[in-house]
């Protein structure tokens, strides 16, 4: 339609299109530090820690509303679409994921459109090449002889996981699993057989069920010519998703850079592992990215994960990790819920509580709405406390 339509609302149609286009063109006559391809909590922190720099951030998301939109610029746009992809590397001297599930040949895909070197972007394509299929993770870890539950394809009619892993076997989908969505477990052949509808579709993987004593995590860090990481930290997980962090009190540190090393990581790395009652520690998975169970670090007094992050994707030196004891809670959507605001001073009226927020306009039930962190002694104890506090004020509406 043109601008004399006589139709008011095509008009205003047609106007607010004419803005959002030139507001993208804008966006994208400009020139920023660091692009993130996905606008959600990690990004939003990340950018809150490069912002502190004077970093100019841009992120890329499909929604208009992200946690990362609501403090920098932002593209609207699908994470698998490779002309946005392009927009983010032309505009930006350096790039970034918030999550393993881009596809690396769409990104370099949209490195050549951009006609931008995929040495801007950190973490290294290798190692997100090897991470965002869990069956080639796997083989990854079992090459390089870093201790991981066997793995195999789950193909045909699963006699091959039959003969090498056999039961229980944990099943997974080999590509984009979150939150325990794509995990299953099968105690037997019945199961196995239950679940195949699932399965036989192709792209799932069979491994080892694992008799943890319990799930700790590791940040690791690495550049060219170094590598390190944060305190080895407990995670609880209730119903698949991540609810408490604290530390573990136990050193998982030399398996969890091994497993870097072995994917040739270079960036921030959240390595997830399972302690065996041995004491001895197996690889779970690897996020090529900052991770639900660094978030402590943003209140332990030390650097955090989101400051390493940033220094690692700009080149900068990183620092030394250390820091106070800290408990972190996850705070999940409950519905019904309502002003978070109004809940926050009894969630912080629990000592040396800290509080953050990441500003999702719905807050679905069980969606990561924000975190809280409780530093010094007895902080598990007291994030507890904090949380049930929040929870109470929050959802009495
Ligand atoms: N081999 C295994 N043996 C026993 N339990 C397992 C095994 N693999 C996974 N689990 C359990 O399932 C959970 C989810 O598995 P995994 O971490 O691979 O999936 P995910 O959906 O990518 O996870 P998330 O996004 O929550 O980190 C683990 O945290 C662990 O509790
Ligand atoms: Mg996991």
């Amino acid at each position: 339609m043109l601008l004399g339509d006589e139709n008011p609302a095509n008009f205003a149609l047609t106007l607010l299109g004419f803005l959002y286009w030139g507001g993208t063109l804008w966006l994208m006559s400009l020139r920023y530090d660091i692009g993130f391809l996905g606008g959600g909590q990690l990004a939003r922190m990340s950018i809150q820690a490069g912002q502190r720099a004077g970093l100019k951030c841009l992120s890329l998301d499909p929604s208009l509303e992200s946690p990362a939109s609501q403090i920098a610029p932002s593209i609207r746009g699908e994470l698998k679409d490779v002309e946005k992809i392009a927009e983010v590397l032309r505009a930006c001297d350096h790039v970034t994921l918030e999550n393993e599930f881009i596809l690396v040949d769409d990104i370099q895909k949209a490195c050549e459109l951009a006609k931008v070197p995929e040495k801007i972007i950190v973490p290294g394509l290798h190692s997100l090449h090897l991470i965002q299929d869990k069956l080639r993770q796997r083989i990854a870890m079992m090459k390089a002889g870093v201790p991981s539950p066997n793995a195999v394809e789950l193909s045909g009619d699963g006699e091959q996981a039959i003969a090498e892993i056999g039961f229980p076997m944990v099943l997974k989908v080999r590509f984009g699993g979150y939150d325990g969505k794509g995990t299953y477990y099968a105690k037997t052949l019945e199961d196995l057989m239950k679940l195949k509808p699932t399965w036989s579709q192709g792209g799932w993987l069979a491994e080892q069920f694992v008799p943890f004593k319990r799930e700790i995590a590791v940040m690791v860090y690495a550049d060219s010519d170094s590598v390190g990481c944060f305190p080895t930290m407990e995670t609880v997980q209730t119903d698949h998703v991540c609810d408490l962090v604290f530390p573990a009190g136990v050193d998982a540190s030399a398996v969890a850079i091994a497993a870097v090393e072995a994917i040739d990581g270079k960036g921030l790395y959240g390595v997830e592992m399972f302690e065996l009652s041995d004491g001895s520690f197996q690889i779970n998975e690897i996020a090529p990215r900052p991770h639900n169970t660094g978030h402590y670090t943003l209140d332990w007094g030390g650097v955090s994960q989101f400051e390493q992050h940033v220094r690692l994707v700009m080149g900068w030196p990183t620092v030394p990790p250390h820091g106070r004891e800290t408990c972190m809670a996850n705070l999940l959507g409950k519905l019904p819920s309502g002003n978070h605001v109004q809940a926050i001073q009894d969630a912080i009226s629990v000592p040396e509580v800290f509080f953050h927020w990441y500003g999702k306009i719905d807050a679905k039930a069980g969606r990561k709405m924000g975190h809280l962190n409780a530093v010094g002694t007895d902080s598990v104890k007291r994030a507890i406390q904090a949380r049930e506090h929040f929870y109470r004020a929050w959802t009495t509406v």
